[in-house]
């Protein structure tokens, strides 16, 4: 905005009435630390922000400007990732390895973001090394603007509720495992806001309900790996929103939520006033694995929790066909009015001609003896020099090259090349993304900068014909899909958010060995009106490091 408003009387009218109108800004410091925590009964080494484990709530409002100034007192480098907040045009604060330098120990940076026309529940955490596995993850519930109707009720009170999957090894075991060329293999548990609990077990209330009033959980899954299963003993759950769209108001028993998803739900406290256990499972693992926290009633005397846990949902082909039929009654309640990104994309998708079709089919192999996850057939690395900063100084033929991935699988599946998976994209391009999973692990994938449409999910392989089962009316705008076993999904979406854009396995054992991209969605004329400009403060690294700025973006 700034180098913009210099030139001409009119110009600067206008932007004197932009500054009025300016959105309202929320400063956050955060001192990143490491801290003793016991999340699984026993104390160990996590990563704490401000001493909190799981991390402070970003609690904001649809258009909010947030800066938050983080401290890295940790020994080694850092970057924290939003989740599912789109940073229009501005890829700069993203927080993923391809586009900015890590925030090196000792130093700070600050991000400063807008949460430019979203509402809904996303969580931040760390990209860095396999940090993610010790904490420093946290909400960021965005609430709709004043004047903005909401579809329910307010409710009395919101719990955020983090589920993650648990190791036990420190985040460097970790790491060194994985860099060794092993996997780290299965979690030893799953938490739920950082605790483990059993039935029986003297547990702490997780949260108290006032009988009569409705609540909203904001539940996400923040793990490495494990798909879940969570429920409420003895109450139902009313879906109301899922990574950001409003949904239609079905009532579920249980809900499966995969790695990097979350959603709300509405629970009423309508029964016998006493403690009941939130029970969360984990989902197509050999041997399942839990985890209870106990929600307690205001009035209820101390009454304790009936012992008896609401069932898991069936395992195996069974399974697979419940959590699917569970996906395909999520829609999208089109006549709720929220902020919604993507204006192009957002209203009847269904009739865009779709410009380029790209099929991932994911894989698990040994390079030189080593465990590597790739994409087509290609495994991707960390470059020293962020992509997005090699591409925009102009120096990225010594970085990367575009598209060495095809935009479908190579015939021989075989071979896998390593090297940074940077895909050309064309601005504005309207895109279906097929995710095809020939292995037997559930899969789940994320994209960074957009939202897309969920428009199917099916057993066996995928074929153009299969278009005519997409959902084309009414599919969640969201930013995350799973791909059960021998399956495949479909999503959709417009890249019209210029930037560099990480789409990855979220499950971090796969992305850290590979099973990720970057889109490179360029606005061809430098323009601000399309891009923000490289923040003036932004830390430098690898070869651009002490390299002339390149000209500014300009017009609007
Ligand atoms: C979060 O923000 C909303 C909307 O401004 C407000 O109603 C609510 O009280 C806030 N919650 C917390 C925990 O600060
Ligand atoms: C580091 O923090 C100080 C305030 O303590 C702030 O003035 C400075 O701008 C921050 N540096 C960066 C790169 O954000
Ligand atoms: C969709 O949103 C509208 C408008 O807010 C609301 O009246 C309606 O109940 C919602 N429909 C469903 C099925 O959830
Ligand atoms: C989509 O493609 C069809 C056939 O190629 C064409 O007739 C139609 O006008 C296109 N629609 C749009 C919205 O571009
Ligand atoms: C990316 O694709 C566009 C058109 O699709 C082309 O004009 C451009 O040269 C490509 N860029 C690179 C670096 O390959």
């Amino acid at each position: 905005m700034g180098r913009a408003c210099a030139t001409s009387a009119v110009v600067l009218l206008l932007c004197l009435s932009a500054v009025i109108a300016e959105d309202p800004y929320l400063f956050f410091t955060w001192k990143v630390t490491y801290g003793t925590i016991s999340p699984m009964g026993f104390p160990q080494q996590g990563i704490l922000i401000n001493g909190q484990f799981p991390g402070p709530m970003i609690n904001c409002t649809s258009n909010n400007n947030i800066i938050v100034n983080v401290f890295n007192e940790l020994d080694e480098p850092l970057l924290l990732t939003w989740s599912g907040i789109q940073q229009r045009k501005n890829s700069w604060v993203d927080g993923t390895i391809g586009t900015m330098c890590p925030i090196m120990p000792g130093t700070n940076f600050t991000y400063k973001m807008q949460v430019k026309d979203q509402i809904g529940t996303y969580f931040y955490f760390p990209t860095t090394g396999l940090q993610r596995a010790a904490g420093g993850y946290g909400p960021i519930n965005v609430h709709s603007r004043d004047l903005i109707p909401v579809p329910f009720d307010s409710p009395a009170d919101e719990f955020n509720v983090f589920i993650s999957d648990w190791y036990n090894k420190g985040h460097k075991t970790l790491k060194k495992i994985l860099d060794s060329g092993h996997t780290i293999a299965r979690p030893d548990g799953v938490v739920i806001n950082g605790k483990h609990g059993k039935v029986g077990d003297k547990i702490d209330p997780l949260f108290t309900m006032e009988a009569g009033k409705t609540y909203r959980y904001r539940v996400c899954n923040v793990g490495m790996r494990t798909s879940v299963n969570f429920r409420f003993k003895g109450h139902t759950m009313t879906l109301v929103e899922m990574e950001g769209s409003h949904t239609i108001q079905n009532v579920y028993d249980s809900l499966d939520l995969h790695v990097g998803q979350c959603l709300s739900v509405l629970v009423t406290a309508d029964k016998e006033p006493k403690d009941y256990y939130l029970v969360v499972s984990s989902r197509f693992f050999k041997q399942e694995f839990s985890t209870v926290a106990i929600i307690s009633y205001a009035n209820g005397n101390g009454i304790t929790a009936s012992p008896e846990l609401p069932p898991s949902p069936p395992e195996n082909t069974e399974g697979i066909a419940w959590s699917i039929n569970q996906f395909r009654s999520f829609r999208w309640n089109l006549t709720a009015s929220a902020a919604r990104p993507n204006p192009q994309g957002s209203y009847h998708y269904g009739q865009i001609n779709i410009t380029r079709t790209i099929k991932l089919v994911n894989s698990k192999s040994y390079v030189d003896g080593k465990l590597r996850y790739a994409l087509n057939g290609v495994s991707h690395i960390n470059t020293d020099t962020p992509l997005k900063l090699a591409e925009y100084f102009g120096i990225s033929e010594k970085v990367f090259k575009y598209d060495i991935m095809g935009d479908t699988p190579p015939e021989n599946g075989e071979k896998v090349t390593l090297a940074p998976n940077v895909v050309n994209a064309t601005f504005r391009n309207f895109v279906e993304i097929v995710f095809e999973n020939h292995e037997k692990t559930i899969q789940t994938y994320h994209l960074d900068g957009h939202s897309f449409f969920a428009v199917a999910i099916e057993a066996g392989r995928w074929s153009p014909e299969k278009r005519k089962n997409y959902n084309l009316v009414d599919a969640v705008s969201r930013h995350s899909i799973q791909v059960y076993p021998n399956s495949w999904a479909a999503v959709m979406t417009t890249l019209d958010n210029a930037g560099m854009w990480n789409l990855r396995s979220d499950m971090w054992e796969r992305a850290y060995l590979g099973q990720q991209l970057y889109f490179s969605v360029l606005s061809p004329e430098r323009s601000l009106r399309d891009e923000h400009n490289l923040p003036d403060k932004q830390q430098l690294c690898g070869l651009v490091k002490g390299m002339s700025m390149p000209p500014p973006y300009s017009g609007f």
